[in-house]
C-alpha cells in the first residue's frame, strides 16, 4: 500500500531530534534549505493517548493529550516534507498510531537507533537492531497498511556483515529508505563517525541509503557536500550541526546566530510554542554563546516575552497576542452562531 512520494534521493535532511524537532524548528530549516524535516520521536504509547485536533487559531493540527497538552503539533505548509518518527516495538501499536497521523505527515520512521536506557529496556530504539523477526513484523505491517512511505533510522551493528545484513532485512520489507547513523550503540558523539562503513551499505543495497553522524565536522555547505561524498550517500542527515544553527541548510552561507534566533522565536510565537520548549532550542543554539553576557541575562529568562525582549521581539509576541485574542473572539461568535 505503501507509496513513495517523497524523494529521499539528493535531499538534506533535519535529523530527528527530542526537543528539538518540534514545529518552529522544523518550519526554520525549511525555510534555509532542508529538504525533508523529521520530528522528534513520540512514543508510540504516549501518540495512543492523544486525540487529533484541528486548532483554527493557529492554522494547525494538534495531536493533543487528556490534559490538553500537544505531544505533536504540525501544519500545512510542512505536510509534504515532514516525517513521523516513532518509537515503539510492537507491529500493531505502530499500524495505530500510524494510522492516527498519516493523513497529516509525508512518511513515518522507526526508530531503531535510540541507545538510551528508557528505549532499549521498552524493546524500542537500537534494541531493535538485534530482533529481525519484530523489525520484519514492524515494518511489513506498516508498509503493507499505511498510504505514505515507510522508513527507519538505524546505528551500526558491532560488525560490517550485521549491519549489511539488518540493512537487506529492512530493504526486503519494502522501507522506502534507510537512515544510517554511524556509530554503533555503545559509542558516543565524540568518537568518530564510521562514514568508510556507510559508505560500503550505501553501495551494496539498492534503497537510498541517508548518511548522518557527521555533525562534529559540519560546519558549512562545503562540510555538507563533503560529508555526502565521503559516505558516497546521496541524502544527508543534521543533528547537531543544525540544533546549533539552522543556517546550515542555506546554499547561501550559514547566517549569524542572532538572526537564526529572531527567525526561530517568530516561528515559536507564531505557533505558541511553549516557553519552556523554545527556551531550550534557543539554548542549543546560543551553546557558545551561554557564558556572554546575552547568555546569562537569557538564563534569567522566565517567560517568553522576556526571551522576545533580549532579541527586540516583544512588539511581535504583542502584535501576535492580540490579533489571536481577536480571532478567538471572532471564532467562538461563529461557532454560537452555526449551533443556533
Ligand atoms: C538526537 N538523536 C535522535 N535520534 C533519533 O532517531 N530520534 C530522536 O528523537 C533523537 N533525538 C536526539 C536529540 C538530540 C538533542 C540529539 C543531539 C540527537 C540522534 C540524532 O538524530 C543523530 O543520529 C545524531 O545526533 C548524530 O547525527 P549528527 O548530530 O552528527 O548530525
Amino acid at each position: 500500500m505503501s507509496n513513495n512520494t517523497l524523494n529521499y534521493r539528493n535531499a538534506v535532511i533535519l535529523a530527528p531530534m527530542v526537543r528539538i524537532g518540534t514545529l518552529p524548528m522544523r518550519m526554520l530549516s525549511l525555510d534555509y534549505g532542508a529538504d525533508i524535516v523529521y520530528g522528534e520521536e513520540l512514543i508510540d504509547h504516549k501518540m495512543l493517548q492523544c486525540t487529533r485536533t484541528v486548532n483554527e487559531l493557529l492554522g494547525t493540527i494538534d495531536f493533543v493529550q487528556e490534559d490538553g497538552s500537544v505531544v505533536f503539533r504540525t501544519c500545512e505548509k510542512e505536510a509534504n516534507q515532514v516525517v513521523f518518527q516513532m518509537g515503539t516495538s510492537d507491529a500493531a501499536r505502530s499500524l495505530k498510531v500510524a494510522k492516527l497521523v498519516e493523513n497529516d505527515v509525508a512518511a513515518i520512521d522507526i526508530n531503531m537507533g535510540c541507545p538510551k536506557e528508557f528505549s532499549i529496556k521498552g524493546g524500542m530504539g537500537a534494541a531493535l537492531l538485534s530482533q529481525p523477526d519484530k523489525v520484519r513484523q514492524i515494518l511489513t505491517t506498516l508498509v503493507e497498511n499505511v498510504r505514505k512511505p515507510v522508513t527507519c533510522k538505524i546505528r551500526l551493528c558491532p560488525t560490517l556483515e550485521e549491519t549489511l545484513h539488518f540493512c537487506h532485512l529492512v530493504e526486503s520489507c519494502g522501507v522506502a529508505a534507510v537512515a544510517i547513523h554511524g556509530r554503533r550503540k555503545e559509542e558516543r558523539p565524540r568518537h568518530a563517525n564510521h562514514n568508510d562503513i556507510i559508505r560500503e551499505i550505501a553501495h551494496q543495497i539498492s534503497i537510498p541509503v541517508i548518511a548522518n553522524g557527521g555533525s562534529m565536522d559540519i560546519s558549512s555547505n562545503a562540510d555538507v557536500e563533503r560529508f555526502r561524498s565521503e559516505t558516497g550517500c546521496s541524502s544527508v542527515m543534521l543533528a547537531r550541526s543544525a540544533q546549533w544553527n539552522a543556517s546550515i541548510f542555506r546554499k547561501d552561507g550559514i547566517l549569524p546566530t542572532n538572526d537564526v534566533i529572531r527567525a526561530y522565536l517568530k516561528y515559536a510565537v507564531d505557533y505558541d510554542n511553549t516557553y519552556e520548549n523554545s527556551k531550550y532550542c534557543i539554548q542549543q543554539i546560543l551553546h557558545e554563546q551561554l557564558q556572554t553576557s546575552l547568555g546569562f541575562s537569557f538564563k534569567a529568562t522566565k517567560s517568553m516575552a522576556d526571551i522576545c525582549q533580549l532579541w527586540d521581539m516583544e512588539g511581535y509576541l504583542r502584535d501576535v497576542t492580540a490579533a489571536r485574542k481577536q480571532m478567538e473572539t471572532s471564532l467562538k461568535r461563529l461557532h454560537a452562531a452555526s449551533e443556533a
